[in-house]
C-alpha cells in the first residue's frame, strides 16, 4: 500500500534539520503550552502497546491530550484481541480506520515497518523489540540540547544492557550524524554492542572503545547515558541474574566525573542508579521524562502536517 505520508519507525526516517525543528517547536511549546491547546482538536491518536510501558505510553497519551485531541488503544497484548491469535496486520488495518495516528510498541523486530504498509495513518515505532525506540531518541536529543546547549563535539558513555538495549541503539544511530560525538561502550562481554552497531560505527568513522569498567570512563564523559538490562530479551534467568547488578551508580562513582556531566536514563530503572544520585544536580533521567512530552507533541503535529502560528 503506498501512501505520502510519513512514518517515524527508525530516527534515520527523520534528516537533523527535521530533528532540529521537533527540538525548536518542544522548545516553543515549553514557553508557550496554551497556543497548542487546541492544535489537535477532534484528531484521535491510537496507543497499541504489546509490551509493557509507563512513561512512553503516557507521554504520547498525554502529549496528546495536551494538543486538545484524544486517545484510544490497549496497554497489553493481553488485552487485545492479539491474545486470541490477531495478526499485527489485521490489528492495524482495523485501527487506521479508527484514529489518525497510531503509537505502536512490540515485542519483534520490524513489526511497526509492517504495519505502516498495512495502513493509510503515520505509524511510530514506540519501541520494537531489542531494535529501535527512536521517539526515546528525540527525547534524549532534546534533553541534551538543553542541558548541554549543543549536539556536537562530546564524549557520551552508554553503560548497561548494549546488546538488547533498543534506546541505546536508536541513540547512536541518531548521535552518528552530529560532528565530533566520542563514544564509550561500557558493558559486560556478553551484552556488548551488536556487531550491526559496531559496523555502523566503523562505516561512520566514528571515534569509539569498548571496555567493562565504569569508573575508568568516567572522567572522560560529558553524557553518561546509563540502560536497565533487559530482563525480558534473555534466553535464562541464570544469566540475567548473574549480569543484572553490573553497574549501579553510586555517588562515589561520580567522585571523578565532570561537574557538568549529564547523567541519563530512559527508565525504568531497576538498581543501575542509586536513589542517591537523584540529589545530584547532574541527575538529568526525570527531566528527560519532561521532554519526552513534549517532543511528542512536537512529533505529533508534524506527522499529522499541522503548522501552530504564532
Ligand atoms: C525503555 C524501553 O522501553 O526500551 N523505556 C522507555 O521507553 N523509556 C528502556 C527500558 O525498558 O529499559
Amino acid at each position: 500500500m503506498s501512501k505520502d505520508i510519513r512514518n517515524l519507525i527508525s530516527i534515520l526516517d527523520l534528516s537533523i534539520e527535521e530533528i532540529d525543528k521537533l527540538i525548536n517547536v518542544a522548545n516553543d511549546i515549553e514557553k508557550n503550552p496554551e497556543k497548542y491547546a487546541e492544535a489537535c482538536r477532534h484528531k484521535q491518536l491510537a496507543t497499541l502497546f504489546f509490551e509493557p510501558s509507563t512513561r512512553t505510553r503516557l507521554s504520547f497519551e498525554s502529549a496528546m491530550l495536551s494538543l486538545g485531541g484524544s486517545v484510544l488503544g490497549f496497554s497489553s497484548a493481553n488485552s487485545s484481541s492479539a491474545a486470541k491469535g490477531e495478526s499485527v496486520s489485521d490489528t492495524i488495518q482495523t485501527v487506521g480506520n479508527y484514529a489518525d495516528i497510531i503509537a505502536m510498541r512490540h515485542p519483534k523486530e520490524g513489526a511497526p515497518f509492517v504495519a505502516a504498509n498495512r495502513t493509510q495513518v503515520p505509524i511510530i515505532n514506540a519501541g520494537d523489540g531489542g531494535h529501535f525506540h527512536p521517539t526515546q531518541t528525540l527525547t534524549d536529543l532534546l534533553t541534551i540540547s538543553r542541558k548541554k546547549g549543543r549536539l556536537k563535539d562530546m564524549t557520551i558513555g552508554l553503560c548497561g544492557d548494549l546488546k538488547f538495549g533498543r534506546t541505546v541503539h536508536s541513540l547512536i544511530e541518531a548521535t552518528l550524524r552530529y560532528e565530533g560525538i566520542k563514544y564509550v561502550l561500557i558493558s559486560p562481554e556478553e551484552l556488548r554492542l551488536p556487531e550491526y552497531m559496531i559496523d555502523k560505527l566503523k562505516e561512520a568513522g566514528a571515534e569509539f572503545e569498548e571496555i567493562t569498567d565504569l569508573e575508568v570512563a568516567m572522567p572522560k564523559l560529558d553524557v553518561l547515558y546509563m540502560t536497565r538490562i533487559q530482563k525480558e530479551r534473555f534466553f535464562n534467568e541464570e544469566d540475567y541474574v548473574r549480569l543484572k547488578d553490573t553497574y549501579i551508580l553510586t555517588p562515589e562513582k561520580l567522585n571523578n566525573a565532570k561537574e557538568d556531566l549529564c547523567i541519563m536514563h530512559p527508565l525504568p530503572r531497576v538498581n543501575e542508579i542509586s536513589v542517591k544520585v537523584d540529589d545530584d544536580p547532574r541527575a538529568c533521567y526525570f527531566y528527560q521524562t519532561r521532554c519526552g512530552k513534549q517532543v511528542r507533541m512536537a512529533l505529533i503535529l508534524f506527522l499529522l502536517g499541522i503548522k501552530v502560528e504564532d
